[in-house]
């Protein structure tokens, strides 16, 4: 018997149900109009693509690249490659929104002590002199994260493990990559309450910083999803292949203790990353989203963007079993553009704000406006209930 942790702070109990055996497709639709509620915001940072993982009684988001704001109201430098956020639980395990006095909008408010430091650390060999990864050739080492921390233990003492994998995008100005299909390095989150402190971040170190190889599929970098007591992991490399492996969470450092979805069946030898068969079809729209779980479906669901998008266009899969059949790929809500070149971007769902067995799910976007010249980010975060 698992304990779980819910919102409130209660321990419950939670039994391990068996895998679900119906392969009737679910294809779900709207109930009414999404609502936007407000923005997610750190009022002191201007960043990116942030994501959300349930952390005990609390939310941690983590974020692309961050920087903090000047007395002129524009964001400085240097970059900070990633940073990261805490948020708080309304009473019903939901976002708690505040509308500050005189305002229109509401704001989820963010919080953390940062340091000014990468929430993912920047290694000798990548260019750390600064928080930014900026080499002196101008290239620079990327190192945005593509998922929320995946969370593998939740303790009785509040404290909390949780992995992310990371590529160590090695890019250019004009973002093009000088290795396409890079090393992927795994970090490992840790949070315990009495050493870190209510403001304090998790402490993350380094695992390995190339677990994955480079040209090998980047497992649990595009996604994963921990689910009746495995992990699943999902690897995209720069030919669209889409590929899966499996891992007891409570050995994600084994490497030898993966599995690997290739030619219909599970197999321990690691597949090649041009194997046909390793690719799954329809899993997802192409671009950047989130894989969590729902119980009301009885399925593994995908939310996120097409490959060719970078609008705010929502498109969900959904599957009953993690390699699939997945159901086709539909786009079922668009939000409002910024009026910069990359105007939405970094779909992402937040499992982490509702529950497995609720039949609404909370969503956020990096809208990018210009403003004298610069990009600056908000994340609108948006309401969807199901019929
Ligand atoms: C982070 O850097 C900014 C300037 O870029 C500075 O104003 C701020 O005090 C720094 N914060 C910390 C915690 O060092
Ligand atoms: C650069 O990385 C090394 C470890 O690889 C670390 O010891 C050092 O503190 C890092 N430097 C900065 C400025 O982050
Ligand atoms: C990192 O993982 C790779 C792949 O398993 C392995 O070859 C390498 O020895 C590991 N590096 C360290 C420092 O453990
Ligand atoms: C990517 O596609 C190219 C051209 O089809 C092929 O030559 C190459 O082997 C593929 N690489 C991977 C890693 O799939
Ligand atoms: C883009 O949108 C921002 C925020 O609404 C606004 O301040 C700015 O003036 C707009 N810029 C252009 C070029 O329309």
């Amino acid at each position: 018997m698992k304990l779980v942790h819910l919102a409130a702070g209660l321990l419950i109990p939670v039994l391990a149900h068996a895998a679900p055996t119906s392969s009737k497709p679910v294809h779900p639709k709207v109930k009414g109009t999404p609502k936007v509620l407000g923005l997610v915001t750190d009022p002191s940072l201007d960043r990116d693509s942030c994501g959300s993982a349930k952390f005990n009684d609390r939310v941690l988001w983590v974020c692309r690249d961050t920087q903090n704001w000047g007395p002129d109201g524009l964001p400085t430098f240097p970059l900070i490659t990633s940073s990261a956020s805490w948020t708080e639980y309304n009473s019903h395990g939901g976002p708690r929104l505040v509308t500050p006095a005189g305002a229109d909008t509401a704001e989820y408010l963010m919080y953390g002590d940062n340091h000014n430091q990468s929430f993912y650390p920047l290694l000798y060999d990548e260019c750390n002199e600064t928080q930014s990864g900026q080499c002196g050739d101008l290239s620079r080492y990327a190192l945005w994260p593509d998922s929320p921390p995946m969370v593998t233990m939740t303790n009785p003492d509040a404290s909390v493990l949780a992995y992310t994998w990371v590529k160590k995008s090695h890019i250019m100005p004009d973002l093009s990559t000088l290795i396409s299909d890079p090393a992927t390095s795994l970090y490992r989150v840790n949070y315990v309450p009495y050493r870190d402190g209510p403001t304090g971040l998790p402490q993350v170190e380094i695992v390995n910083e190339t677990f994955w190889g480079e040209n090998e599929i980047p497992y649990g970098d595009y996604g994963n999803v921990v689910q009746d007591g495995t992990a699943y992991l999902y690897g995209q490399n720069s030919n669209g292949t889409i590929a899966l492996a499996k891992v007891d969470p409570l050995n994600v450092e084994k490497k030898w203790m993966y599995e690997y979805w290739a030619s219909g069946s599970w197999t321990s030898q690691q597949p090649a990353s041009d194997d046909p068969s390793i690719n799954i079809p329809s899993v997802t729209a192409g671009g950047q989203g989130t894989f969590y779980w729902s119980d009301t479906w009885q399925s593994f669901v995908w939310i996120g963007q097409h490959s060719q998008s970078v609008s705010a266009d929502f498109y969900i899969t959904t599957a009953p079993q993690p390699q699939g059949p997945w159901t086709e790929p539909v786009n079922f809500y668009s939000g409002v553009n910024g009026n910069y070149t990359l105007g939405g971007y970094t779909l992402q769902a937040h499992p982490s704000l509702t529950t497995p067995w609720g039949n609404d799910i909370y969503m956020t976007y990096t809208k990018t406006d210009v403003v004298d010249g610069q990009a600056i980010y908000s994340h609108p975060l948006i309401h969807v209930q199901w019929e």
